[in-house]
């Protein structure tokens, strides 16, 4: 089995959507046997919470059934996980202060670098979940295509 973790600062908005959208993916490609993703915050303020409104309102707006209780990331994380997909590059420096492998860590958007945007935008204070959608979904289909390259899937 091939595990991604998506990695964001509340585990409420960017990442949650991010695994709910990639799994969405992964089982129209019916690959569900061979890959599994999960998410996780950097922060802890929104233990145990369900997604963001505005994450669940889009994910139902375009079919895609995802349940999720927010989590913080931990030191056993990595060693459970093969991928680790942050949104922004202050995910990335505090995951690999955390100790994360730097060789499986990268951004969402290094997999979709025609969109010509390099961080997936914190939607919490701007509301802008349509224009983060649109990129966790290039992101996505990138990465499902990296790692079924590189998988032979
Ligand atoms: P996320 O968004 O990292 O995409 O889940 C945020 C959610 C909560 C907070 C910040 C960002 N917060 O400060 O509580």
């Amino acid at each position: 089995m091939i595990r991604v973790l998506f990695v964001c600062l509340g585990n409420i908005c960017r990442s949650p959507m991010a695994e709910g959208v990639f799994l969405h993916l992964v089982k129209a490609a019916g690959l569900e046997n061979e890959i599994m993703a999960d998410s996780a915050g950097t922060g802890h303020w929104h233990l145990g919470e369900n997604p963001h409104r505005g994450t669940q309102r889009i994910l139902a707006k375009n079919a895609i059934t995802y349940t999720h209780r927010s989590r913080q990331i931990s030191v056993e994380d990595f060693d459970a996980f093969e991928y680790f997909v942050v949104m922004d590059n202050v995910n990335l420096e505090d995951v690999l202060a955390l100790g994360a492998p730097a060789e499986k860590t990268s951004r969402l958007l290094d997999y979709a670098v025609h969109t010509g945007v390099e961080e997936v935008p914190d939607p919490f204070y701007t509301d802008g979940f349509e224009e983060v959608y649109r990129l966790v979904v290039a992101g996505c289909e990138g990465l499902l295509a990296c790692i079924r390259a590189e998988h032979n899937l």
